[in-house]
C-alpha cells in the first residue's frame, strides 16, 4: 500500500535554505532596507524563518487575498482583503510568497504592487511549481524546485489544515485526502 504523502523537504533541509536565502538577500540588499511584503496565510511561516536569517534591516508587511474559486477558474483575479499600511513608493519590495504555481495570484499581486511605484520589486518564493506556470514568471529567489504534486506543510495547506507541519509533504494519494482531509495528522506525532 503507498503512503497518502511522503517527505518532499524535510526540516533540516529547509533550515539549510532559508539561511543560504538570507544571506543571498542580505548581499543583494547591501544598505538599503527592503519591505517584505509576504502573502498570508501560506507566507507566514517562511517569512518567519527568512526575516530571522536575513542580517539586514528590514520591514515585515502583510497582505491578505482571496481567490474567486481556485486560480485557473478565477483567471488569478483576487480580491484583497488585508494590505499593506505604508507607502510603498520608492521602497525596495520583495514579494515573499509560499509557491508560485500557474502564476496567476503573482501576476495579479505583481500588478498591484508595481502600480505603487516602488524602486525595485522582486520576488522570493519558498517553492515553484514551475511545470504548471501559465505565465512566465521567474521568481528572483527560489527556495527549491517543486514537482507537479499538492504539497502541505510549513505554511502550505490542504482545506486549511497542515500548515503547522515542520516538513514539506507530497501529497501521492490526493483521492485519499480529499476523502479524508484529517488523513494526515498521524504526521503531527512526528513533530
Ligand atoms: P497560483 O496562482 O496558481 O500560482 O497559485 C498560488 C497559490 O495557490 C499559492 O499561494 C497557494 O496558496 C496555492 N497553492 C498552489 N499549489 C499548492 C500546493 O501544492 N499546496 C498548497 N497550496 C498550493
Ligand atoms: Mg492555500
Amino acid at each position: 500500500m503507498t503512503e497518502v504523502a511522503s517527505v518532499l523537504v524535510g526540516r533540516g533541509d529547509i533550515r539549510r535554505r532559508v539561511q543560504e536565502l538570507g544571506r543571498t538577500i542580505a548581499g543583494d540588499y547591501v544598505g538599503r532596507e527592503p519591505v517584505l511584503v509576504t502573502v498570508l496565510k501560506g507566507g507566514a511561516v517562511f517569512l518567519a524563518d527568512l526575516m530571522r536569517a536575513t542580517p539586514l534591516a528590514l520591514e515585515p508587511h502583510f497582505m491578505a487575498i482571496s481567490r474567486y474559486g481556485d486560480a485557473e477558474e478565477s483567471l488569478g483575479r483576487v480580491q484583497i482583503l488585508l494590505d499593506v499600511d505604508i507607502d510603498l513608493a520608492g521602497r525596495d519590495v520583495i514579494l515573499v510568497e509560499d509557491i508560485v504555481d500557474t502564476g496567476l495570484t503573482l501576476r495579479y499581486l505583481l500588478g498591484v504592487l508595481r502600480a505603487r511605484e516602488p524602486a525595485s520589486l522582486e520576488v522570493c518564493t519558498l517553492l515553484d511549481k514551475s511545470a504548471r506556470r501559465i505565465v512566465p514568471i521567474t521568481p528572483r529567489y527560489v527556495g527549491f524546485e517543486c514537482p507537479d504534486r499538492f504539497v502541505v506543510g510549513y505554511g502550505l495547506d490542504f482545506r486549511e489544515r497542515y500548515r503547522n507541519l515542520p516538513d514539506i509533504l507530497q501529497v501521492d494519494d490526493l483521492e485519499a485526502l480529499k476523502s479524508d482531509p484529517a488523513i494526515l495528522a498521524p504526521r503531527f506525532a512526528a513533530v
